[in-house]
């Protein structure tokens, strides 16, 4: 099995990620790091144990990270993700303050150490923990077989989610982001381009209807919906951090393209912005595997599945 690290912004995506990924069976999950994003990182934490709890895990443990990114401030998503980011939804699971010691980048350097060449980071948030891990042991490049990136747009001007060319996860610190393009780990780029594409529908979720999850499913969605409804016209929840796992436990669901892309932090009008070389104008070699499409039925429905087997 694969044996992997998952980094989230816990966010409402982020807690049915690692549903998804507990739940599947598929991947040998050895620990959860947080970083700040939706949400800030004492929400996060305390968000992942709550869904650890309401999965009924005992194994997997959260590691703690960055609390704020790179260079810029903080900037929050509670617009989408509710004011405690999980949408008020599991108000009546409590947790307790315990947290392991072991900050989040160094979890991730003693794990690839640890695991070299067989170990794959899943970043579903900002990458300010990665970059974090890089600057202080750059042969993480060599030791991490693949890392899965919840991120960025390349196919679609002006169809950003933070700008009109900036996706969240890239825009909440672009500065790590360009640290991680440049480090010459093995990427691959899931980005607005495939995950819009993969909404779970208040009319999907009745599937669920029965199951463990169909309750925190259908309250922890309901702000979410109410944004997506309103920007998108759909009463459904991209799943952008689910696609991400999906990639990772079955990359055939997307289809792929090498190329070189750059992150602009410069500019104001498009600060985050991911630009992919598709002409190989800047005559780069590519530093990415980019997702151009995906099957998104049969992704929403390899989810909806892992979710009703549980
Ligand atoms: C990304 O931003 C966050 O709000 C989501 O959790 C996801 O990781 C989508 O742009
Ligand atoms: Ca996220």
């Amino acid at each position: 099995m694969k044996k992997v690290i998952l980094d989230v912004d816990t966010g409402i995506d982020d807690a049915y990620a690692i549903i998804y990924a507990i739940e599947s069976k598929q991947l040998d999950l050895l620990g959860i790091t947080g970083v700040n994003g939706n949400v800030p990182i004492d929400y996060v934490m305390k968000n992942t144990k709550k869904i650890l709890k309401l999965i009924g895990n005992e194994e997997v443990k959260a590691y703690r990270g960055a609390s704020l990114p790179l260079l810029t401030e903080p900037n929050h998503e509670f617009r989408v993700h509710g004011k405690d980011g999980i949408g008020d939804a599991l108000d009546h699971i409590t947790v307790d303050d315990e947290e392991s010691d072991i900050f989040a980048p160094d979890f991730m350097i003693e794990q690839a150490k640890k695991h070299k060449g067989d170990i794959t980071f899943i970043m579903v948030g900002p990458l300010t923990n990665l970059a974090l891990a890089l600057r202080k042991e750059p042969r993480l490049a060599e030791w991490v077989s693949e890392v899965v990136i919840m991120g960025g747009l390349v196919t679609k001007a002006g169809m950003g989610n933070k700008l009109p060319n900036a996706e969240f996860n890239i825009f909440a610190d672009a500065e790590a982001a360009k640290i991680v393009f440049h480090s010459g780990l093995s990427l691959k780029l899931v980005g607005l381009d495939v995950t819009h594409k993969t909404f779970l529908t208040r009319e999907r979720m009745e599937e669920l209807k029965g199951t463990k999850y169909y309750d925190f499913i259908v309250e922890s969605s309901e702000v979410f919906r109410g944004f997506s409804k309103q920007k998108y016209g759909i009463d459904g929840c991209a799943l952008h951090d689910p696609l991400t796992i999906g990639v990772a436990i079955d990359s055939s669901i997307v289809q792929t393209e090498k190329h070189f892309v750059e992150v602009e932090t410069q500019s104001e009008l498009n600060y985050g912005q991911t630009i992919c070389d598709f002409r190989n104008i800047w005559k780069q070699e590519p530093n990415m595997e980019v997702c151009l499409d995906v099957e998104n039925e049969k992704f929403v429905t390899m989810f909806i599945d892992t979710l009703k087997q549980a």
